[in-house]
Parts: structure tokens; C-alpha cells; sequence
């Protein structure tokens, strides 16, 4: 994993947002994995004004969201479907016909999952798979107790999750997540998070046993991992110094490697 931490949150929003946008640069038929979720609103506020400014082209690219509460109208203000037209989809010249979301009302739900399963490989796969991360160690909708090899399906969600989504217990309990299986496939992943809030579920992930009791641990087992995040929720990681040098010196290990890449045929600069 390579933990990347800013001063705030606006940085981290940047640094995400430049990512991405350097990758549909790269290439214009990207498949993204999207989030939702507070965490997520500053980097689509930074996307929209990289395509207003004419830095970023969305028309060749695909987008998968992780997630959708089951039973809600999709206009309903509270789905994801909703929340994605928001801040990003209307906003933006992406293809509607390319913008995909689990269905909140079919009629039959592990129908709809394999499907959607089916959709993500026909596609190719996703290239960038954006997540935040639940003060349980959530990603998706994969509460605590997951199977870290589960695919797309239905999952019940828990008072603390519908606490902080909702404030309230009178909300959607259902959702249709992606797996943690499913997100292990993607080819790269950000997950990024601000705030105290957030701190221990981020240090648990980084620095914590790989367990289903904190999800969100399963991206160590990824090889292209980057969880980017701001000082107050990087406050509880111990080897937080090592994270900020690591960075900071990024440059020079990658001129070192490309060095002695240049002398061995094959090596190629450090991974996360
Ligand atoms: C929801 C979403 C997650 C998201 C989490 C954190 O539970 N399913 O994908 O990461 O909320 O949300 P927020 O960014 O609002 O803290």
C-alpha cells in the first residue's frame, strides 16, 4: 500500500482528482469504479471543473458504481443513482448508457447481481476503482463480518452505517454491494478519506491484521493500492513518519530504480 497523506482534505481531493483525470488522459475508454458518500463530493466538484475547463474528455468512458440501497426510487433524492446525477453525472459529458448503478428495485436481486458482475466483465474490468471507507472499516456496503472473497450481492446494513448515512434508523436496511472479491479485481484502487472520524477504521486497514472483522484490511492483499488521506486521519497510523518520508522521497526511488532498470532488463520502479 502506499499511504499518502496531506495537510487537507483539498489536497487529497486534487490528488485523486488528478489521478483520474490522467488516467482517462492515458485512456479515453476507462473503466471507472465509483463511490459515493460525503468523501467523494470534492473530487467530483474537482472532475467537473477539469471537463468545464476542457482538460477532461468523459464521453469514451464507462463507470461502475460499488453500490445502491434496495427498495428506493432511484429519483428518490437518498439513492446513489441520485446522488451520482448530482455531483457528477449531469454535470459532466459522460455516456448515460455507460454509467452503470445496481438496480434498487428488481425484481429479482441475485439475478440482478450476476448481471451486474457479468456487465463489469464485459466491459473489460475496472481500471480505477475509487472508494471511502465506513468508521467500521466498510467498503462498498461490506460490513464488518464480510467474506473477503464475496462477489456482488446483498448485504444488511448496520445502525452505524445507517446512523452516519442517514441519521436516522428509519432508512433503507438492504443494499446490493460490490464484493470484496469483486473489488480485488480492479486493477488499481484509491481509497481516500478525511477527518478524526475516520482515523482508526484508516489505521486498522493500514496496519491491522487482514480480517473480515475491518473489510476494508483486504486491500493489503491488492498490489496497487493507494489510500490517500489528510493528517487528521492519518492521526492514529503508527509508522506515519515512514508514510511522509516515503513520499517525500518518491522521486529519488524512482530514478533509482529506473537506473538499475536501465542495467537489468525487466525491474521496473517500486510498486505501492
Ligand atoms: C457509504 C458508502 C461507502 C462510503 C461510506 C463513507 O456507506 N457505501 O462507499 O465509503 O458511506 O461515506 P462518507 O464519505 O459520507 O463518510
Amino acid at each position: 500500500m502506499e499511504v499518502i497523506i496531506f495537510e487537507t482534505p483539498e489536497k487529497v481531493f486534487d490528488e485523486t482528482a488528478a489521478r483520474i483525470i490522467n488516467l482517462i488522459q492515458k485512456k479515453r475508454n476507462a473503466v471507472l469504479g465509483l463511490a459515493t458518500g460525503r468523501t467523494m463530493e470534492g473530487v467530483y466538484q474537482r472532475l467537473v471543473a477539469a471537463y468545464q475547463a476542457g482538460k477532461v474528455d468523459f464521453s469514451g468512458v464507462t463507470t461502475f458504481n460499488l453500490d445502491e440501497y434496495l427498495g428506493l426510487d432511484p429519483a428518490d433524492p437518498r439513492s446513489f443513482r441520485a446522488y451520482m446525477e448530482r455531483h457528477l453525472f449531469s454535470r459532466v459529458n459522460l455516456n448515460p448508457e455507460r454509467t452503470f448503478i445496481p438496480r434498487s428495485r428488481p425484481e429479482d436481486v441475485a439475478a440482478e447481481c450476476r448481471r451486474y458482475e457479468a456487465l463489469i466483465k464485459e466491459k473489460g474490468g475496472i481500471d480505477l476503482q475509487l472508494l471511502g471507507i465506513g468508521r467500521d472499516g466498510h467498503i462498498g456496503f461490506n460490513e464488518p463480518s464480510s467474506s473477503l472473497a464475496a462477489r456482488t450481492r446483498i448485504k444488511t446494513l448496520t445502525d452505524e452505517t445507517l446512523l452516519d448515512n442517514f441519521g436516522t434508523l428509519e432508512a433503507p436496511r438492504f443494499a446490493i454491494t460490490l464484493g470484496i472479491g469483486t473489488i480485488l479485481e480492479a486493477r488499481e484502487i484509491i481509497l481516500l478519506a478525511f477527518g478524526e472520524k475516520k482515523a482508526e477504521a484508516i489505521a486498522w486497514m493500514v496496519e491491522g491484521p487482514v480480517s473480515a472483522s475491518c473489510p476494508a484490511s483486504a486491500l493489503q492483499l491488492h498490489p496497487v493500492v493507494r489510500v490517500i488521506i489528510d493528517e487528521a486521519a492519518a492521526s492514529r497510523l503508527q509508522r506515519k513518519d515512514y508514510y511522509l518520508w516515503v513520499w517525500r522521497h518518491k522521486k529519488q526511488a524512482e530514478e533509482l530504480s529506473f537506473t538499475l532498470a536501465s542495467s537489468q532488463p525487466g525491474d521496473k520502479p517500486e510498486d505501492p
